[in-house]
């Protein structure tokens, strides 16, 4: 396997570095003949048919789902439900008439999940899985798969494969959306091809990353991730990222709910990452910044170009609004690796974790 790793110190290192070419074989996965985006036929009849979705999904699967909640509903303007797959299996919500269950699974062997498969089946309720392993336990079991094209993913830590989830969920809803008669004012395709060149520009970069990991995390015992919006999904997966690689204390907060309780946490120095892409909420979270330094927390901005301010540690670059989980999970992810390199920890293999967990 140091073959495959080829020169590279860590799986984790390599697969991150890989995330360009992701986007652009899921750009060419999903292209139809005419050029334009296209999905399987009878899977884009099941998600029109669905008069809601239940995204179910575990780890950072679930916050792939969380964007993706956000993509059909504000794409294609169908209602989206998100459940942790753990809990979905005895504590069921109410169903609509007409639901279509979506199991997001790098592995596709994963245990929680597949109980709740299994017990939709048993419904007798339409089934789709998006998973990176064809042939896979929930992608055999499933009515339809819709495929991640990320290449075998080794570090336990899931990098690429998030972003090809976010990626092949935006895939989906625009598709959906377009079916639907959505008038969509943008090319996903080509924005798609914008946050590819993106994320390798913050890959070219990657020493300021490590310059970040060094100046906030070398010491200290725990960390926040704030945002708002889409900017609070990915912070969760900052967070994720950080505690499972470094054994760094880490939460994902959305910004305005820092001040019912967590404030408290602050200290002085206490590392607070603020992702700033959104621009219909940057003074807000702005302000949730303001409020934890004058409280003695030590901030780390990131803001995308074109919402970006001075003073701002990083800014990473501009992409379509609804994409920037794309751009903005890499700095993160990169931030914990060095974190975990400075710490001496094994990245690729970190304690106490499985790459799929096939207990429930
Ligand atoms: C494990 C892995 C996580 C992953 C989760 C869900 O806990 O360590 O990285 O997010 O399982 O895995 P799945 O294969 O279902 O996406």
């Amino acid at each position: 396997s140091d073959i495959e790793k080829g020169t590279y110190p860590h799986y984790m290192l390599k697969e991150m570095d890989e995330q360009p070419t992701v986007i652009r074989k899921i750009i060419q996965a999903y292209e139809g003949e005419n050029g334009d985006l296209t999905i399987d036929a009878n899977i884009l009849e099941a998600l029109r048919a669905a008069d809601r979705l239940y995204i179910i999904a575990a780890g950072t699967s679930y916050h792939a789902g969380l964007i993706g909640k956000q993509y059909f509903e504000k794409m294609a303007g169908i209602p989206v439900e998100v459940h942790i797959s753990s809990e979905f299996g005895y504590n069921m919500p109410l169903l609509s008439e007409k639901p279509l269950f979506i199991f997001i699974t790098q592995s596709g062997e994963t245990a929680d999940s597949r109980q709740v498969l299994v017990k939709i089946k048993e419904l007798g309720y339409p089934t789709l899985t998006i998973t990176n392993v064809p042939g896979s336990t929930l992608s055999r079991e499933a009515d339809h798969t819709l495929l991640l094209h990320a290449g075998p993913e080794i570090a336990v830590a899931s990098t690429k494969a998030y972003v090809a989830q976010v990626a092949v969920l935006a895939v989906t809803a625009y598709v959906t959306a377009k079916a639907n008669g959505k008038g969509l004012e943008f090319d996903l395709k080509q924005e798609l091809a914008i946050a590819a060149n993106g994320i390798q520009t913050i890959i070219d970069s990657k020493d300021v990353l490590e310059d970040i990991a060094e100046d906030y995390l070398k010491i200290s015992r725990n960390a926040f991730f704030i945002g708002r919006n889409i900017d609070f999904y990915v912070s969760l997966e900052g967070a994720l990222k950080l505690k499972e690689i470094s054994y760094i204390q880490a939460e994902g907060f959305a910004g305005g709910e820092l001040k019912h309780g967590t404030i408290a946490l602050i200290e002085e120095g206490t590392p607070v990452f603020a992702l700033v892409t959104q621009e219909a909420v940057g003074l807000n979270i702005r302000g949730n910044v303001k409020e934890v330094a004058a409280r003695g927390a030590y901030p780390c901005i990131i803001a995308m170009a074109g919402v970006d301010e001075d003073g701002d540690r990083l800014v990473i670059p501009q992409v379509h609004e609804l994409l920037t989980p794309l751009v903005s999970v890499v700095p993160l992810q990169l931030i914990s690796y060095y974190a975990a390199l400075h710490r001496r920890c094994d990245v690729d293999k970190p304690r106490n974790l499985a790459k799929s967990v096939t207990v429930e």
